[in-house]
């Protein structure tokens, strides 16, 4: 599909750019975007150059050249994203600061056509692509494929559905021109009320890197380029840009790792700075993150942009020496800045021209630099499929009582829950997607076959008009940032139940939470299920109950809620996700068997909220938050200091069952530089299934602590059919195993025995095995920096 695509592509430039140094008449594009108020050109005095010698971006070898014969103030303009609304000259427009490109897109840097530079296009998001779905006096429309967010993807834990996902991804940028996403998101869920979790992987940092890198590889090696965000320590939305507190060890192991994983394993061609500080520096401004760790430590061949601010309290100087090199989506304010802090001899010009060449390099990979034209015609079909695949394999199977799953096609369902109605697919703010429809849950049923209570169906769709239509849950008109539909309650279905139970023979409940808003976090509230939505489920569990037939539970959830108070009342629960366009469908996928639940949950379901670790500090006062918690993440939490989850990291069912055998390591289990685990998996089940297999590590305390344990490998085995097995090989290597000390700023790697704990999930290990580090390793020694300038009261196991 691809190759074809690409064949497609015109080759425009390519003769003009080849010739090297050619003539270039051409006024400045950037003259309009730094000051669209204005038709004065800010690049007047271009340097004394015939125009015949004006050197051109051609290739990675002439960039030097470039910026060379580039002005001050083109410079400046380089370094600035070429915001196109009508700027205010002081502050900035930033919210709704788009492409003028493409239409919807986030932004686009500056073209300087003099010296063969053109704009490139960047565009949004962790769901798919994200570009106005119409424009203005054009009949065509450019919908995009709402794929499933990074946690669903996350929940298949397979590497290369998610390679798959990147890939399909890249065609619909390709085809609309554009040549850097701003996705994935890869920060940690480690609050659950952060309202952003949707747009990032996991809890657990491997899972979180190595499936960023999957996605990364996937988009880029079709020639598009990604960003991966928010760097770093962006764990909430009400202290949005506050100062987040962290250790050093818990920035190095949890917060970092993800990023250091994907910068190494896949080489993104940019990365977007958090909003927020860290221990008391703006990451936009925090030289030790963006030089000392991203470039020193870990070998970052990219740029770095701001995310979307106006910058106006950022100390422009500071950020561009700290190694920021872009700010988005720029406005002339900062322009004239950087010209100013150049003149006045506060900002040496030679970063400057370090950020701009990390911009041009960059710059010339990109398919508008190589002359590919945008078709605007992408294989809609396509993408589904890709689609549907993975919101399947990305849900998870959390309970499955006398095996009341999978339904057989036939049967009849009655459907209960307004989300049966308003199904939210996901996406919001920058992840929001414009997909050409969207598969609602009767919908898929439908297509599956499944007959549906239609008498109760169109009650429920009254019933949610007529809600809709009042003052108080009518969508309001919201922006960018708000949410747009208070939450229904529930009708009282307690007669309905009765009659349904009679007449149809399974009652399958929607459940959501909160709708979330995009520019604030959840509330604790909106982790429990309201009293309407408790009393339907009590009502309907009776109700089939007493006819002796199952109730299923479905979660059209973005991220946990709270499920141990009532899952004793229903038969099955599957966790369906906010997976995207396909949602129906593969719901109706799952719940007939057609595909074998495969998912398993990248974040714990806590009990109640209350019992977590920050529960009382969570998100924080005067822009101040301390990660008191500090390495004790998720389930490293749980596992460490008992706490019982509702359903653990790493935890889903299936219609198969697995054994686990033949656990063990190599070397008689004596570490020298690595070491490899090996398991086989066997299907004991009598269906085919996949099954996602967990390495932890449970390492010996020396001077460090360390937690119960931490996932430190996982694979996913292929189909297995009933009676086959799948040996499956791991390999654990010294950066791997070694924890951070802060002392000696290094990862080492202490003396003594170290579990090896191979498992369906964080709490069901099937198999156990060990080895011993007989002398103490320093793995690797890294810059001594981002350490917190406040004391932080750390947990501790010892405490
Ligand atoms: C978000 C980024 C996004 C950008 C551009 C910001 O508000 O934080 O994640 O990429 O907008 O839409």
């Amino acid at each position: 599909m691809l190759k074809k695509m690409r064949k497609k592509k015109r080759k425009l430039l390519a003769i003009a750019l080849a010739s090297g140094l050619v003539f270039s008449g051409l006024h400045i594009d950037s003259a309009l975007a730094a000051n669209p108020n204005s038709n004065a050109s800010p690049i007047a005095e271009a340097k004394n150059e015939t125009p015949q010698q004006v050197p051109q971006l051609v290739d990675a070898a002439s960039i030097n050249a470039v910026i060379e014969a580039m002005t001050l103030q083109e410079k400046a303009a380089m370094v600035v994203g070429a915001n196109t609304v009508a700027l205010d000259p002081v502050n900035g427009e930033i919210i709704g600061a788009q492409s003028r490109k493409v239409p919807g897109a986030a932004g686009q840097t500056q073209a300087i056509p003099r010296l063969g530079i053109p704009a490139i296009v960047l565009a949004d998001g962790p769901m798919g692509v994200r570009i106005d779905p119409t424009r203005p006096d054009d009949d065509n429309t450019y919908h995009a494929t709402k794929f499933p967010s990074p946690n669903v993807l996350a929940s298949s834990w397979d590497t290369e559905l998610v390679n798959k996902v990147g890939l399909a991804t890249a065609a619909e940028l390709s085809e609309y021109g554009i040549d850097l996403l701003l996705a994935p998101g890869m920060n940690i869920q480690s609050y659950l009320l952060n309202g952003r979790n949707y747009e990032y992987f996991s809890e657990d940092p491997l899972v979180t890197g190595i499936m960023t890198a999957e996605f990364v590889n996937g988009v880029q090696d079709n020639g598009i380029g990604t960003t991966i965000k928010h760097f770093a320590a962006y764990n909430q939305r009400t202290l949005n840009n506050g100062n987040m507190n962290v250790s050093q060890r818990a920035l190095r192991e949890i917060y970092l790792k993800g990023f250091e994983i994907a910068v190494k394993e896949s080489d993104p061609w940019a990365i977007m700075d958090s909003y927020n500080a860290i221990n008391g520096t703006y990451a936009t401004e925090n030289k030790d993150l963006l030089t000392s760790v991203l470039r020193e430590d870990w070998g970052f061949n990219g740029f770095a942009m701001t995310d979307w601010e106006n910058g106006n309290n950022r100390d422009i100087v500071k950020q561009i020496e700290a190694g920021t090199d872009l700010f988005m989506p720029g406005n002339l304010n900062q322009i004239n800045r950087i010209i100013t802090a150049v003149n006045d001899g506060s900002l040496d010009e030679k970063y400057l021209d370090r950020n701009i060449k990390a911009i041009l390099n960059i710059v010339v990979k990109t398919p508008t630099f190589k002359g590919e034209v945008a078709t605007n015609n992408p294989d809609m079909e396509a993408g589904a499929k890709v689609a549907r695949q993975a919101a399947a394999d990305g849900m998870v199977l959390l309970k499955n009582e006398d095996s009341s799953l999978p339904l057989a096609n036939d049967v009849s369902v009655s459907l209960f829950g307004t989300p049966n109605i308003e199904t939210m697919t996901g996406g919001r703010g920058s992840a929001l997607v414009y997909a050409p429809y969207q598969i609602g849950i009767p919908e898929g049923l439908q297509n599956a076959g499944l007959k549906i209570n239609e008498e109760l169906l169109s009650k429920y769709e009254t019933y949610v008009e007529e809600l809709r239509a009042t003052e108080e849950y009518q969508q309001t008109p919201g922006n960018f940032f708000v949410s747009t539909f208070p939450t229904l309650p529930e009708m009282d279905i307690a007669e309905d139940a009765i009659v349904a139970a009679e007449n149809t023979d399974v009652g399958i409940i929607v459940l959501s939470s909160e709708f979330g808003t995009y520019g604030s976090d959840r509330s604790e509230e909106d982790f429990y299920l309201s009293e309407s939505k408790l009393k339907m489920i009590e009502d309907v569990s009776d109700a089939y109950r007493a006819q002796g037939k199952s109730v299923i539970a479905v979660l059209n959830v973005e991220g946990p809620l709270e499920t141990a108070s009532w899952e004793d009342k229903v038969d099955g629960i599957v966790l369906s996700w906010q997976p995207g366009q396909e949602l129906g469908n593969a719901l109706a996928d799952v719940l007939t068997g057609a595909v074998n639940p495969s998912g398993k949950l990248p974040q714990t379901f806590p009990v109640d909220y209350a019992e977590l670790p920050y529960a009382e500090r969570y998100p924080g006062v005067n822009d101040e938050f301390d990660y008191e918690e500090d390495i004790y993440v998720g389930y490293r939490y749980h596992s460490t200091f008992d706490l019982e989850p509702a359903y653990e990291f790493g935890y889903g069912l299936s219609y198969a069952t697995f054994d686990y055998d033949n656990v063990r390591v190599n070397r008689n289990g004596n570490f020298k530089d690595k070491i490899t685990v090996f398991a086989t998996v066997e299907n004991t089940g009598d269906v085919a299934g996949r099954e996602a297999v967990q390495v932890y590590v449970s390492a010996p305390d020396g001077k460090l602590e360390k937690p119960e344990l931490e996932l430190k490998a996982f694979g996913k085995t292929k189909e297995l059919r009933p009676g086959k097995k799948e040996n499956l090989k791991f390999e654990l290597d010294a950066k791997n195993l070694s924890s951070f000390d802060e002392e000696k700023s290094a990862w080492v790697l202490e003396k003594g025995t170290y579990e090896v704990l191979v498992g369906a999930s964080s709490e069901d290990i099937r198999g156990t095995a060990s080895f011993t580090v007989d002398e103490y390793v320093v793995v690797e020694t890294v810059n001594d920096v981002l350490a917190p300038q406040v004391e932080i009261e750390r947990l501790s196991k010892f405490n």
